[in-house]
């Protein structure tokens, strides 16, 4: 696999082109897609700052392709998974990884200087305490970065869209009808319905952070106006991403 060095513009219609095209070719092959995603979430942070010699926590990490990009730009980077099968996903732990759930990481306040988190808000049942665990172990001046696919987003029912529109339970009895296998979701358990305008405001209520950044994780133009537009965004964001600063 190999990977173009120089970073995408963002936004632009290539970068959301080609994050696209690898999404689409995730089953087939995962290593090219996350590790593309990887290096465009890298990307993304260092816009606050150079990643090397920070202490970066990935909560919810999977298998380890972020973290793996981290360390590569010289981070100190730990990752936090509380699922053995996301860990062995590749066949092996990912160096250094620590089976722990993120409602209570085993973390002393303030270690991190970034706490990261792509595509596990819309897996727990509260986003909210999941997200102060994060800010509590994030430094006063640090960064907290969090995505999330909200549940009316065209992806949000996961392996089930768009079918999840229709209602949870027909999206997951027509998965199990086509492919003849369950679905590896269920809205309730491990899927929860999670949306852009309510979490919006509860994130920009807190005064343990502030918003630096509220916009589309994808898409090419118009990033911050999009998820402003009550109603509309729940459906065009697709993928919500904050970088917040932990409040001194
Ligand atoms: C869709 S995967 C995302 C993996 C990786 N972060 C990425 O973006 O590719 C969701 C991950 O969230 C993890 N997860 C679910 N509940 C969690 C919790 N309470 N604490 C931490 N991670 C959790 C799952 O085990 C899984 O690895």
């Amino acid at each position: 696999m190999t990977l173009a060095t120089a970073p995408f513009a963002d936004p632009s219609l290539r970068r959301s082109l080609t994050l696209f095209r690898a999404f689409l070719r995730e089953r087939t092959d995962p290593e090219h897609c996350y590790a593309l995603l990887a290096r465009d979430s890298a990307d993304q942070l260092e816009k606050y700052g150079p990643l090397a010699g920070q202490v970066v926590v990935d909560v919810g990490g999977g298998s380890g392709h972020f973290t793996e990009e981290f360390r590569r730009r010289g981070a100190h980077a730990y990752l936090f998974e509380p699922d053995p099968d996301e860990l062995s996903a590749r066949g092996h732990p990912p160096h250094q990884a620590v089976l722990a759930d993120g409602y209570m990481l085993p973390l002393a306040d303030g270690v991190a200087d970034v706490c990261f988190s792509s595509n596990v808000l819309e897996h727990v049942a509260d986003p909210q305490t999941f997200l102060s665990e994060m800010v509590r172990v994030t430094r006063p001046g640090g960064l907290i970065y969090v995505s999330f696919t909200n549940w009316l987003s065209p992806w949000g029912g996961h392996e089930m869209a768009p079918w999840h529109y229709l209602g949870a339970r027909r999206a997951r009895e027509r998965y199990h009808r086509r492919t003849g296998t369950a679905a590896k979701h269920t809205l309730g358990e491990n899927l929860f319905a999670i949306h852009i305008g309510p979490t919006l405001r509860q994130v920009r209520r807190r005064d343990d952070v502030t918003v630096l950044s509220a916009r589309s994780r994808y898409w090419p133009f118009l990033t911050g106006v999009v998820t402003r537009v009550p109603w509309l965004r729940e459906v065009i964001t697709w993928n919500l991403l904050l970088i917040l600063r932990r409040c001194s």
